[in-house]
């Protein structure tokens, strides 16, 4: 057990169990952790009291043959033998000594609560926990958003403080989960081939793109709540820049991990409203539970600085938005160009600058755009691209959130975001959701709207590898 580690848990309690999140991403999660020999504690859900033993059970049944048609009965039904379901209203006193009488019955002495509930019921899961006890007697997983600005993120945090100290909150972001994500940190420093260029002397720009083919599939009243820069940007996007940006960490330990990434965003710029440009797709004001004269972004494109003797007039680059051409998630290190052009007998156009290209989506893997000789008989150079698949050379991993739900099982906080961390992150965004100016509409299947060139100072972005 390393220094940060906590003990083992030895219980599971999901709020929010016949929830979308628990559909969608934990029991599927939790049905891989099952065959893969990793649960080993009782998982209880806690449920509004219109929900049966019975119907929880194939809510989780329905829900892992949704996500994994090919699921074996055999480990969902040893799964769908470790759960239990405590009936009951958040606010009903009665649900709180029903869940501690449940933990007490299986001797858990440290649980796993984890949040799958609307940021709304954050406070009164975490008071009432405290008000049986239950807050010494584990540590609380919290889902995003967390918070919706800088202001309710600090007051989120002083709440959950008032009840669970800093190293028993894990705050998800499932990013971090992801070991596209995480190579980001091993192949940077792993590799001493990089750290030498790593820098404001030969990196021209960082361009890092999310896009969604999907638009709000079902979610529309959530999503319309929240927008593109809350829901991705603020989290998923500026966590992986942390990542490429970051200082090479003491050690691997979550808090050499954390001090780094709180001090890229500590020298960042908050953003600049007017070096940011929001987008709509056209059809999102028809979306179910969509406000039919939204504002609401679902895309959204901003330049972003980071002050430090490392990144200092670098521009990153970020975008990111729902019902774009193509599904990606990349990272683009653009490197400057030769001093001068040495091979260029035939005249052709300019070479390609150098590119590092980390895939993080599907098919992940880095690809490095280098120059090579033309064949022929002048001196000339032309693209080529060094790639390697990772699933391909490196084996299939395993998914974001079976590796998240196994950390805090395991009390590993690493793949967790700190609080300093979080709220330097709504820091930056912040400007946006203040100023955040006008949404340009764009047409689904695009790459959004064509305001969103004006931020890059005469660059153009980067097409995704895909
Ligand atoms: C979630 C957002 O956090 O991330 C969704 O709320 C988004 O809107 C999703 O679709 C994307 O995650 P992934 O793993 O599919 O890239």
């Amino acid at each position: 057990m390393s220094v940060a580690q906590q003990p083992a848990a030895d219980a599971l309690v999901l709020f929010g169990a016949t929830g979308d999140l628990s559909r969608r991403k934990l029991f599927p999660a939790l049905y891989r952790m099952e065959e893969h020999g990793h649960l080993k504690v009782p998982v209880i859900g806690v449920a509004r009291s219109d929900w049966s033993d019975e119907g929880f059970r194939q809510h989780a049944h329905d829900s892992i043959l949704g996500a994994i048609p090919e699921a074996k009965a055999s480990v969902i039904e040893s799964l769908l033998a470790r759960l239990d379901l405590i009936q009951g209203d958040y606010g009903d006193p009665a649900t709180w000594t029903s869940l501690r009488d449940t933990l007490d019955s299986c001797h858990s002495r440290t649980a796993v609560f984890y949040m799958a509930i609307p940021p709304t019921a954050f406070p009164t899961v975490a008071q009432s926990l405290a008000s049986v006890g239950l807050n010494d007697r584990g540590r609380i997983v919290v889902e995003k958003p967390f918070g919706r600005d800088l202001a309710s993120a600090v007051e989120l945090n002083t709440l959950l403080h008032s009840v669970f100290p800093e190293e028993r909150i894990f705050r998800i972001d499932h990013y971090l989960g992801k070991e596209s994500v995480e190579d980001l940190l091993v192949f940077r420093f792993s590799n001493t081939l990089l750290e030498p260029v790593w820098n404001r002397n030969y990196v021209r720009s960082v361009q890092i793109t999310m896009s969604e083919t999907i638009g709000v599939e079902g979610r529309g009243s959530f999503y319309d709540s929240v927008g593109t820069v809350r829901d991705v940007l603020q989290n998923h996007l500026l966590q992986v820049l942390a990542l490429v940006a970051m200082e090479p960490p003491v050690g691997p330990e979550s808090s050499f991990l954390q001090d780094e990434k709180a001090k890229v965003f500590a020298a960042m710029r908050p953003l600049d409203p007017s070096a940011m440009v929001r987008g709509q797709y056209v059809g999102y004001r028809d979306e179910p539970g969509v406000a039919p004269d939204s504002q609401v972004e679902t895309f959204v494109a901003a330049r972003l600085e980071i002050d430090s003797w490392r990144w200092a007039g670098v521009p990153w680059y970020v975008r990111c938005g729902k019902g774009l051409e193509t599904a990606a998630t990349e990272v683009v290190v653009e490197f400057r160009e030769p001093p001068s052009l040495l091979f260029d007998e035939a005249g052709g156009p300019e070479p390609q600058r150098n590119l590092v290209r980390f895939r993080l989506g599907k098919q992940d893997g880095v690809t490095f755009t280098l120059q090579a000789k033309t064949p022929g008989q002048h001196l000339d150079s032309q693209n080529v691209d060094v790639a390697v698949d990772f699933a391909a050379a490196l084996g299939e991993r395993r998914e974001a959130y079976e590796r998240l739900l196994d950390d805090a099982l395991d009390g590993l906080p690493r793949r967790f975001a700190r609080e300093d961390v979080v709220e330097q992150t709504w820091r930056v965004v912040q400007p946006a959701l203040d100023a955040p100016g006008p949404v340009h509409p764009y047409f689904r299947g695009s790459w959004g709207p064509a305001e969103a060139e004006r931020i890059l100072c005469g660059d153009a972005w980067f097409t995704p590898a895909v």
